[in-house]
């Protein structure tokens, strides 16, 4: 049971592989929702633009979304006015106020059919003693010139709430079939996709960069980085920057009235609920269950968490699909958008936008192309990807410090069973072997799959991942199937493959 999204449009799109060198105005590594919005602005700008991908088009984390697109990014403005100013809350907001027109615009001109609804978007919280944190952010939300309301109910939602903050004119979307329509009108605009082709460096001539892929090499004027996590290490010092966050969601049908609007939890743990439409009928997103990426984690135990919530509230449910996703987030909250780094110039990039990339997707998408175009963008200093200014979050410094700094030290007493014959059949575990860690996998034919189990990122140790069948790095969230192969940014090699054992 994947992703809604990407297993009702499985077969509708799918394009070539690279099969030839090529040389051209701006490549763009990654077939996400800002690759694609990104190449979609430049295309219809007369740019000649390829974009390559690794996988299969919106098939990773854009299609592993909620599908939301809001400006209301959690309780978030009444901390912006208080960290970075007025100004800067009043900017963000309007730019993710404006990606709710721009995508709208888009779907218009592109008839795109996407099972866009515009929706009310609820932030509740069930705890009293949480209500002035919800007060707060409706008066800063409104000292921003934006309507938002505090409200007691929600129509149809399963449980009471104590108050919530209420944002009208929000929107939501089957995000791959978006993709999909973007795809198509940027192939109309006589631009090029290739999938299943993997950017393995990044190398710069003296009036070009080359991408190295494997399957040919693209010459490129300019080059924009959209892949999940940035693939370059140095410079740019990404890595440095943001920590991944993993949470999951199931897709659920009932005979029970579905709660109306997108409605997310202040409180912890958190859930979130909106409707979909599937197979003619409307059905309901459960999400939570949020953790950091790589952490080990029994993952069927967070999709259990949220079978029972729906349980509880939906008796009569059936679980349709499941699925989980990993989310960038910067240090201080803030996406980084527009040039790659001061040594790096004609480089762009848009990341570490939360858990709101649907809507920050569109405004890195307007930053990076109207850079390439030349011209200005109001936002695009807020979001400043070079900017080097003391971390505001302290707290989540230490955090991804000490999380990756705890896994490590964990791991090390998680090297066990010590016998290979300990491990059970479709399971795997790290052993130690002549005094040599190995990352074992047996399948359920008991087949025995053996990889060096150090990331190939920067060689973090990985965590064995049961539900998924996957490698986890706990430090920046990359990911390998079982038998070593690359699946998630920001690694882009796979894992060395052990023959004897
Ligand atoms: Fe960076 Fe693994 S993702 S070390």
């Amino acid at each position: 049971m994947g992703s809604l999204w990407i297993e009702t449009t499985k077969d509708d799109i799918s394009f070539n592989e690279l099969n030839q060198n090529k040389e051209i105005d701006i490549c763009i590594i990654g077939a996400g929702l800002f690759g694609l919005t990104t190449a979609y602005y430049l295309s219809k700008n007369g740019k000649k633009v390829v974009v390559i991908e690794k996988d299969k088009i919106g098939e990773k984390v854009s299609g592993n979304t909620t599908g939301k697109i809001t400006s209301q990014h959690g309780l978030f403005y009444d901390h912006l006015i208080t960290d970075y100013g007025k100004n800067f809350a009043q900017k963000y907001l309007e730019a993710s106020e404006e990606a709710i027109s721009n995508i709208k615009k888009i779907i218009k001109e592109e008839n795109i059919e996407c099972d866009f609804e515009e929706k009310e978007a609820y932030v509740y919280t069930t705890e009293q003693d949480k209500i002035q944190n919800i007060e707060k952010e409706v008066k800063a939300v409104n000292d921003l010139e934006k309507e938002a309301e505090f409200v007691t109910e929600i129509k149809n939602m399963p449980f009471k709430i104590k108050g919530a903050i209420k944002f009208k004119n929000q929107a939501q979307f089957h995000a791959r079939k978006y993709m999909i329509g973007l795809c198509k009108a940027i192939v109309s605009n006589n631009c090029e996709i290739f999938e299943n082709t993997t950017a393995i460096e990044v190398e710069k001539t003296h009036e070009n960069y080359i991408v190295h892929t494997n399957k040919g090499n693209i010459t490129s004027k300019k080059i924009v980085i959209a892949t999940h996590y940035p693939i370059i290490n140095f410079p740019g010092f990404y890595f440095a920057k943001m920590y991944q966050s993993t949470s999951y969601l199931i897709a659920i049908e009932t005979h029970k009235k579905l709660p109306e609007g997108m409605i997310i939890g202040t409180d912890n743990p958190y859930y979130s609920f909106r409707t979909a439409k599937y197979n003619g009928k409307e059905i309901l997103l459960i999400g939570g269950a949020e953790h950091k990426t790589g952490k080990p984690i029994e993952t069927n135990e967070k999709y259990k968490e949220l079978e029972e919530i729906a349980k509880k509230y939906y008796p009569d449910c059936k679980v349709l699909y499941k699925w989980n996703t990993r989310d960038c987030i910067s240090l201080d909250k803030i996406p980084y958008i527009g040039e790659f780094s001061v040594f790096m110039k004609d480089v762009y990039i848009g990341t570490g936008f939360k858990k709101w990339g649907m809507t920050l997707s569109n405004v890195s998408a307007n930053i990076v192309s109207d850079k390439i175009l030349g011209k200005e963008n109001k936002y695009e200093d807020i979001f400043n990807s070079k900017r080097i200014k003391p971390i505001k979050n302290r707290w989540e410094v230490k955090n991804m410090v000490q999380s990756s700094v705890n896994n490590l030290v964990f791991d090390k007493f998680r090297i066990e069973p010590f016998w290979i014959d300990q491990i059970e059949n479709d399971n795997g575990a790290i052993i130690e072997k002549d005094d040599e860690l190995v990352g074992v996998y047996k399948d359920a034919t008991g087949k025995i799959y053996a990889v060096r189990p150090v990331c190939s990122h920067l060689g973090c140790l990985l965590s064995w991942n049961n539900t998924d069948k996957t490698w986890d790095c706990p430090c920046h969230g990359s990911r390998f199937d079982y038998n070593g192969k690359n699946l998630y940014e920001p690694a882009i090699k796979g894992l060395d493959i052990i023959t004897k054992i």
